[in-house]
């Protein structure tokens, strides 16, 4: 009995030993883990607490930024005005967010001209007979016009089709008014895109390099309501893109 016994003993000392070492060694890594994490989460601590210390003074900052936010009439309060006009992607832009130097005053680009031209003499085959009312304006211009609607219809309504000298795309020199010969009373109205001629040059404006540039229902992105006459020059290859995927200038360049 006693020979029998004492293998069984020693088998039960052994395994205690070894269930006691294991867990004295797991419990050792865990409190090395335990101490590591310990050091990194005040140094991460530190540095988040370095975070809103360097962020502080941004904060006033963002909150008087206010040419990033747009006033009711879509302008800009306390906009600098830049010494040159911009280009995106080759493309001048003119618009309440980017406006134009008082100085820029390229005249009538010829190559929008010889565009228009021809457009009006496809159309004339096809039977409408368009006339391009107002093309390129001068600063100066703009700003008796605009003055001029504003005492009219007062700044807030003005401002929803006119825009304020410096911010018009007529001063590129790019933008044309178009609407139909001996037909002056449906100038400048939305009845002129209803009309077959109005119709007929937003079908086939693009093919010419031009685009309706305030179209309906995009107010909030062009700055201005629905013009069935304004069309501006972009040539013919951005003229289609933006005609195929129903785009305003601004959302084809992806600025506001
Ligand atoms: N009617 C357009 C917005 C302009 O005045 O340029
Ligand atoms: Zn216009």
């Amino acid at each position: 009995m006693k020979k029998s016994r004492l293998p069984l003993i020693i088998g039960a000392v052994i395994s205690v030993a070894l269930i006691v070492s294991i867990f004295v060694v797991v419990n050792y890594k865990n409190s090395q883990v335990n101490v590591a994490s310990d050091e990194e989460q005040p140094a991460a601590q530190k540095g988040k607490e370095d975070e809103p210390t360097k962020e502080q003074p941004k904060t006033p900052d963002k909150t008087s930024e206010p040419q990033e936010q747009p006033d009711e009439n879509g302008y800009y309060p306390n906009q600098t005005i830049p010494t040159e006009p911009t280009y995106i992607d080759g493309v001048l832009l003119a618009n309440k967010r980017y406006p134009l130097p008082s100085t820029f005053a390229p005249g009538e680009s010829p190559e929008a001209r010889q565009a228009l031209n021809t457009m009006i003499a496809e159309a004339k085959q096809q039977g409408f007979n368009l006339v391009a009312f107002s093309g390129y304006r001068s600063y100066e211009y703009q700003t008796t016009l605009y003055n001029n609607y504003v005492k009219r219809d007062g700044q807030a309504a003005a401002d929803r089709y006119s825009a304020r000298p410096g911010f018009s795309e007529h001063q590129t020199g790019l933008a044309f008014d178009i609407g139909e010969v001996g037909k002056d009373d449906l100038w400048l109205t939305e009845e002129f895109g209803e009309t077959p001629a109005g119709q007929w040059l937003f079908d086939n404006a693009a093919q010419f390099g031009f685009i309706l540039r305030f179209p309906q229902n995009k107010e909030e992105i062009t700055g201005y309501m629905y013009e069935s006459w304004h069309y501006r020059y972009v040539g013919v290859e951005i003229a289609k893109k933006i005609k195929e995927q129903n785009l305003t200038l601004e959302e084809y360049l992806g600025v506001k």
